[in-house]
């Protein structure tokens, strides 16, 4: 169903060639954003309307807007891959736009239907398309962030009934600099990130403030992330502050937590869990205690580790450490075999070197 339509008002100044060709040679993560961003706004009354492009810049909330008090906002990640022949494509974007709907519900925000939430990529891609990188071999992408905020200025405690919806994009590279150098893992134990019955399973602003106290601990402990477990006994892995987590056995058996209602059910998970089958992996969705990490042995020898999500695609996992303790990196220091075989299928069908056996890729 479509509610929405976007008009378009262009940039006077927008970057010029030169200076997206600056930023596409070393775009990082997260750190420039293209010329345009989409807008619209929902009201209780009236439901979708006003959805436009303009010129990416500053917007007007009132400081009493319950977002900034109650945090009752979502969000999504997803990335504009350049093909050979200069199309753009997005990955599973019915999923995000799936996954949107589930933390709307969750957040009590309303829900955006999946033809409007594709035509808000579109209509921002269209204009913007030129700070979609090229298609060098390279892993750089216009990563698209849709976002949906209470707005409405009033301080009681409910449910706004104004509500705005964003899209801004970034050109973005590898989100960890050292590419595919393992990143080193500290268990966050005295923070969780989400708990039983509480907004772990929605992509909610909340869950990354709160799992900030324990990225910040890793850090300080010489890690570049924090390994978050269940916070009512904390003896299963749950995941990384923006990633899920992946163990590959000795026997093949390619494992990830399950969903237990405080993990977020990344695509990227999904599709690695799909694309297992195609590797003669056997995907394993269980709890997985954290033992089983620090003795090195899951129903098998560990022999290769990594996180995956939109932003860090599948990263390699090294040393895990915690308080008092650690365990080694397993998988050596460019990550194993398959960690790397898995990466390279899932860039491929994204940049549209491998067939798209799936339907996964849509044209934006
Ligand atoms: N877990 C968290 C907390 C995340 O923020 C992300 C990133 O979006 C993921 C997992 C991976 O999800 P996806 O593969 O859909 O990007
Ligand atoms: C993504 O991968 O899209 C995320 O939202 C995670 C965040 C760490 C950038």
């Amino acid at each position: 169903m479509t509610d929405l339509s976007f008009s378009v008002e262009r940039r006077p100044d927008p970057a010029s060639d030169e200076r997206r060709a600056q930023i596409h040679a070393n775009p990082g993560f997260g750190v420039h954003f293209t010329d345009h961003m989409v807008t619209a706004t929902w009201t209780k009354d009236g439901g979708w309307r006003d959805g436009k492009v303009v010129p990416y810049g500053p917007i007007q909330v009132m400081p009493s807007a319950a977002v900034l008090h109650y945090a009752q906002e979502i969000f999504e990640g997803m990335k504009a891959y350049r093909h050979e022949d200069g199309s753009v494509w997005t990955f599973r974007p019915e999923a995000n736009a799936a996954r949107m709907a589930r933390s709307a519900r969750r957040l009590t925000l309303p829900e955006i239907s999946e033809a409007d939430f594709i035509g808000s990529l579109r209509a921002l891609v269209e204009v913007d398309e030129a700070w979609v990188p090229p298609a060098d071999g390279s892993e750089a992408s216009l990563y698209l962030r849709p976002f949906m905020y209470a707005s409405e200025a009033f301080l009681g405690v409910r449910p706004a009934n104004e509500v705005t919806y964003s899209v801004i994009a970034s050109p973005a590279g590898p989100y960890f600099a050292g590419g595919l150098k393992p990143v080193k893992l500290w268990i966050s134990q005295d923070y969780a990130r989400a708990g039983a019955g509480g907004t772990g399973a929605a992509k909610c602003g909340g869950n990354y403030a709160s799992s900030l106290a324990g990225q910040l601990e890793g850090i300080e402990n010489g890690c570049d992330q924090a390994v978050f477990l269940d916070s009512a006994s904390q003896e299963y892995i749950e995941e990384l502050g923006g990633m899920n987590l992946f163990f590959l056995t000795r026997d093949n058996e390619l494992i990830t937590p399950e969903l237990s209602g405080s993990i977020l059910e990344g695509i990227t998970r999904s599709s690695i869990l799909e694309l297992a089958k195609d590797l003669d992996l056997t995907p394993v969705e269980r709890k997985v205690p954290i033992q089983e990490w620090k003795d090195g042995t899951a129903s098998g020898d560990i022999v290769e580790i990594f996180a995956c999500g939109t932003a860090a695609v599948i990263t390699p996992v090294g040393e895990l450490r915690w308080a008092g303790g650690s365990a080694p990196a397993v998988g050596g220091p460019e990550g194993g075999e398959v960690t790397r075989a898995i990466r390279q299928t899932l860039l491929d069908i994204q940049y549209g070197r491998a067939e798209d056996s799936r339907g996964w890729l849509t044209r934006l």
